[in-house]
């Protein structure tokens, strides 16, 4: 068994990627590695927030996850991100919080960092991998190693067969429309093996 230390990080606004992020600690658990589930800060408005019904169940639902810092990510070996697509790319708020570790990457405790991400979007072409390729761009900044799914179990030709992350429709009620729990547990054990042998052959 592993003794990696796995933080996710989620954002999510319908819930989507919080379930998403529950599934990736199920999974990571099972291959034995200590996993916290983070979420980033909320940066919208609360008027926004409190107009939204889908929002505000969310943010009540999350009201006891913690808030993700600096400090969880230098404690971690591996990261995992949950993040809805937007237009395209990765909320802001999850970027913000990227951005909010240019102290840790100049301290050169970004690198080696075995990361995947996985998202969500309403269109099953609206724009999944773009988001993916947004966070992977800040990862390579970090000098983190991605763990992308890739076609390593069949079990993610069920969850859509995507390879940079496993990803999810979601209906216009807000429920996922393919079933990725088993997609997410086994990225979510692929990150946790990967991070174990790069700990491993670092010692
Ligand atoms: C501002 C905004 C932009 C969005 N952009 C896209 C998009 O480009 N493509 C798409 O398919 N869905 C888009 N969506 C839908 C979200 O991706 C979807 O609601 C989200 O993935 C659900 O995840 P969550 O429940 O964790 O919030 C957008 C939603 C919002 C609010």
């Amino acid at each position: 068994m592993s003794n990696v230390k796995l933080a996710v990080v989620f954002y999510s606004m319908g819930g989507t990627n919080y379930q998403m992020a529950k599934w990736a600690e199920e999974g990571a658990k099972e291959a034995g590695a200590e996993v916290k589930v983070l979420k980033v800060e909320e940066l919208a408005p609360q008027s926004s927030i409190e107009a939204n019904e889908a929002w505000k169940a969310t943010v009540d639902a999350t009201k006891d996850v913690p808030v993700a810092t600096s400090a969880d990510i230098e404690w971690a070996d591996a990261i995992i991100f949950s993040i809805p697509t937007r237009f395209g790319n990765m909320p802001s708020q999850m970027k913000q919080f990227l951005d909010m570790q240019g102290g840790l990457w100049a301290n050169g405790k970004t690198v080696n960092k075995v990361v995947s991400g996985m998202t969500s979007a309403q269109n099953p072409h609206g724009g999944q991998e773009a988001t993916m390729l947004s966070l992977y761009t800040s990862m390579m900044h970090w000098g983190a190693i991605i763990a992308s799914p890739g076609y390593t179990d069949p079990v993610l030709f069920g969850a859509g067969g995507n390879p940079y992350g496993t990803s999810v429709t979601v209906d216009q009620d807000g429920k996922m429309v393919e079933d990725v729990e088993s997609a997410v547990k086994h990225q979510a054990k692929r990150t946790v093996t990967v991070a174990d042998w790069v700990k491993k052959g670092n010692q």
